[in-house]
């Protein structure tokens, strides 16, 4: 089972900055993530929160809980939190860092994560194939299990 966590504001997609974010709601974007790891042969478990401290408790819970990895799009909080970041390192599961958008093509303070150096691995501006990639790269990765 993966957990898939978004942040801040995320849940406001298909209505946010169509332009940039896309027309997809969250719950269809959840959907997708849990059709995508059904046809990889694992289950997510999708979940969304606008608190700091609600991502982190979720993230130190996560290995205990039986997940095997974290999809992690932790949105704005990507760019500011140091706390969120040692959740991560602290965390006993792969985490992979996600966004829809190229973050890199963007305003020039989203280019610094600080998450990215603590995760497995960072896909951005895939859209919702961000999440596609990191369900592919956590079916691959060693002691996996459903
Ligand atoms: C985002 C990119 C972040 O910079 C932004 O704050 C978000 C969403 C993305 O998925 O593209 O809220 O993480």
């Amino acid at each position: 089972m993966i957990l898939v966590l978004n942040g801040p504001n995320l849940n406001l997609l298909g209505s946010r900055e169509p332009d940039i974010y896309g027309r997809l709601t969250l719950g269809e974007l959840e959907q997708q993530c849990s059709d995508w790891a059904r046809e990889l042969g694992m289950s997510v478990e999708c979940r969304q929160s606008n608190h700091e401290g609600e991502l982190i408790d979720w993230l130190q819970k996560a290995a205990q809980t039986g997940f095997r990895g974290v999809i992690l799009n932790a949105a704005a909080y990507t760019h500011t939190t140091v706390a969120l970041r040692d959740a991560v390192a602290a965390v006993s599961l792969p985490v992979i860092e996600v966004h829809l958008s190229n973050v890199f093509a963007r305003e020039e303070f989203r280019h610094r994560s600080m998450l990215s150096a603590v995760c497995a691995g960072t896909i951005t501006g895939l859209g919702p194939l961000s999440y596609k990639a990191a369900l592919v790269a956590l079916a691959e990765m060693p002691g996996r299990s459903a």
